[in-house]
């Protein structure tokens, strides 16, 4: 459900609701637990869904390879170093290789206008002024 964009405490914006339209996906670039990190954020049936740019099966994100990782003909997001295939709706490991095993969900907020970052886990990084 929608709500308006005047409860924001707690939100760490992502982008403008027209800028992920169905199929689209994004990576953005974070920090996860003080640490820099980058999420893909996609819409699928209608939904947005984010989850840590982190393959289940080696330390290594999911477009390391190559940055289009969600299929939005099939539904699933894929690694592109081995090929893992994920479940957009669970982040669930659909492939034999680490069967089961699930890409870390982060929390996402849409309103009327934006979509946001919901999760006491994500912050922005810090901007670098040029020079530094
Ligand atoms: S590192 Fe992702 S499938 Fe192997």
């Amino acid at each position: 459900m929608l709500s308006t964009d005047s409860d924001k405490s707690g939100l760490v914006y992502i982008c403008e609701r027209t800028e992920l339209a169905e199929g689209d996906s994004r990576r953005v670039e974070v920090l996860f637990r003080q640490q820099p990190d980058s999420v893909i954020v996609l819409r699928h049936l209608g939904e947005v869904r984010a989850y840590r740019n982190l393959c289940v099966h080696m330390p290594r994100t999911l477009d390391c390879e190559h940055g289009r990782v969600f299929d939005r003909r099939s539904g699933h997001l894929r690694c592109s170093m081995h090929g893992i295939a994920y479940c957009a709706e669970t982040g669930e490991s659909l492939s034999e290789i680490c069967l089961g095993k699930q890409l870390t969900a982060v929390r996402v907020f849409e309103t009327d206008s934006g979509i946001y970052f919901r999760d006491r886990r994500i912050r922005k990084p810090a901007v670098t002024q040029a020079g530094e």
